[in-house]
């Protein structure tokens, strides 16, 4: 053996070592570890057991219904989309225990800004307000249900929403037409947007009612459907609310 190893050159011994060192090592690594992170389905087990210890700390908000009516309030309005321990906080051992344990109760401004004060990374028509010129140094909920936060004027006219669509059709050879003529539009849509929507026509025939060659409306130019831009809808190629084509 000895002689084996003064026949290697030099380079190669210490290579050796260093292998034999290394293999070392993994080996007592290896044999330290515990077992749950050698064998994959004791980890399983272990992992599962440590997340079932858990306590639960949410209880949604199903559970609040049995006790509060503030859930038939905000069921269908404007906050519909958030959950009550959104602003409450985690609630289980409120739900299991309400005289002991007190909810977060955010009457502060700064709780309900942190979503509506504007930033302009937010989607277009979210509502948002600036809080130093919004009836600045009283507190939110003085002026909103924070479970039904319709705002206090709901309004009546498209346009109140839909300003640049009612400008833009207001020039246009269709400012005759009613918003509603094409649009049926629950009267939720205007409460709570979002949630319930207004329809939009859905095939060409409707826009032949009044310009197709069969119509029997006077005062319309015709097309004959069949041969007018017949594979796309009509409004592919005119803009419903300035459908004149240039
Ligand atoms: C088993 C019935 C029960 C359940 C379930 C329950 N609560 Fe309550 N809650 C109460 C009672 C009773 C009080 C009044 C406690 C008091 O004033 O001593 C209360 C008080 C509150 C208050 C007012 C705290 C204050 O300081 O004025 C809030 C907010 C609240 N609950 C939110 C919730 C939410 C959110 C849920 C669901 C996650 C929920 N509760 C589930 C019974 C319940
Ligand atoms: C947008 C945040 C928000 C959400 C979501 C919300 N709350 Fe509240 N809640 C508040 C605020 C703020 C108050 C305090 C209102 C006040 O002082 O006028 C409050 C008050 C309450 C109170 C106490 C009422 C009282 O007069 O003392 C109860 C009970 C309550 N909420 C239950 C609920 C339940 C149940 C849900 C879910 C169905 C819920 N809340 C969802 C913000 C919220
Ligand atoms: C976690 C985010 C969040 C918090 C916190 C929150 N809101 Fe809202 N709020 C929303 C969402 C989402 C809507 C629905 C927006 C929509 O329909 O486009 C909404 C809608 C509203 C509206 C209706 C505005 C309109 O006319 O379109 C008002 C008013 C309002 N919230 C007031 C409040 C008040 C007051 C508080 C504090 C108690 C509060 N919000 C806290 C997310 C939040
Ligand atoms: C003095 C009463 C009052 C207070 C306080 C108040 N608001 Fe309003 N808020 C209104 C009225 C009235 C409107 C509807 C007219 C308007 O847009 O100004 C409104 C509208 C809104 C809208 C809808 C804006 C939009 O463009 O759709 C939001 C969101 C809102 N408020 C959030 C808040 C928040 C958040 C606070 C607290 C930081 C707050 N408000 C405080 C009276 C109030
Ligand atoms: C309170 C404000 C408000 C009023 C009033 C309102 N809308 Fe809307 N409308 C919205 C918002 C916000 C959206 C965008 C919803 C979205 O993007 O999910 C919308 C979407 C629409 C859409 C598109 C629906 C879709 O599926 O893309 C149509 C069509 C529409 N509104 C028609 C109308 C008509 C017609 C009226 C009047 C009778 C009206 N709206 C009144 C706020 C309003
Ligand atoms: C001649 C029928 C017609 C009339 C009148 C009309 N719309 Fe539309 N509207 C449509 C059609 C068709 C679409 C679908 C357009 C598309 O998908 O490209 C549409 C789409 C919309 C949308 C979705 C966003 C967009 O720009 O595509 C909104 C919002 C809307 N209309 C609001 C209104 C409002 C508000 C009025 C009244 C001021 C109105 N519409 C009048 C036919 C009409
Ligand atoms: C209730 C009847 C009615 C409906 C439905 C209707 N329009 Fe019109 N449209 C009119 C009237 C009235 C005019 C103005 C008279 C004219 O120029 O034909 C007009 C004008 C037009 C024009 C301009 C014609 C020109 O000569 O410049 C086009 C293009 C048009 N509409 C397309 C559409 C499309 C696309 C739809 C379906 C989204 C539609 N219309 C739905 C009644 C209607
Ligand atoms: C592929 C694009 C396209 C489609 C799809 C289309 N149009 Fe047109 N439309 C045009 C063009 C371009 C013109 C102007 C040139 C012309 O008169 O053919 C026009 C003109 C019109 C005119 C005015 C005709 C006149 O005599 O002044 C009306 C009305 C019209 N279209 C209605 C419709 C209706 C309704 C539909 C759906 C059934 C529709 N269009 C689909 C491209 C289209």
């Amino acid at each position: 053996m000895k002689k084996f190893l003064t026949k290697l050159p030099e380079q190669a011994g210490r290579l050796l070592i260093v292998f034999i060192v290394f293999i070392a090592l993994v080996l007592l690594v290896r044999f330290l570890l515990p077992a749950s992170l050698k064998d994959h389905n004791i980890h399983i087990q272990n992992t599962v057991a440590t997340e079932m210890s858990r306590q639960v700390r949410y209880a949604g908000s199903e559970v609040c219904a049995s006790c509060h009516d503030e859930y038939n309030l905000k069921k269908n309005g404007y906050h519909k989309n958030l959950s009550c321990e959104t602003c409450h906080g985690t609630l289980k051992e409120h739900s299991e225990n309400p005289t002991e344990i007190k909810p977060l109760v955010p009457r502060q401004r700064d709780f309900c800004t942190r979503c509506h004060a504007f930033d302009p990374s937010r989607p277009t028509g979210f509502p948002q307000i600036n809080p130093s010129a919004h009836n600045p140094m009283k507190a939110c909920v003085s002026c909103h249900n924070p479970h039904d936060p319709k705002p206090p004027n709901v309004p009546q006219e498209c346009q109140a929403c839909h300003a640049e669509i009612a400008r833009t059709k207001a020039i246009s050879s269709h400012v005759m037409l009613e918003c509603t003529i094409c649009h049926e539009v629950p009267t939720q849509h205007k409460v709570a947007p979002r949630n319930v929507k207004a329809s939009i026509p859905a095939e060409r025939e409707f826009c032949g009612k009044c310009h197709s060659t069969q119509s029997i409306i006077k005062e319309t130019s015709k097309v004959d459907l069949a041969t007018h831009g017949e594979k796309y809808l009509c409004w592919q190629c005119h803009y419903p609310h300035m459908p004149e084509v240039e």
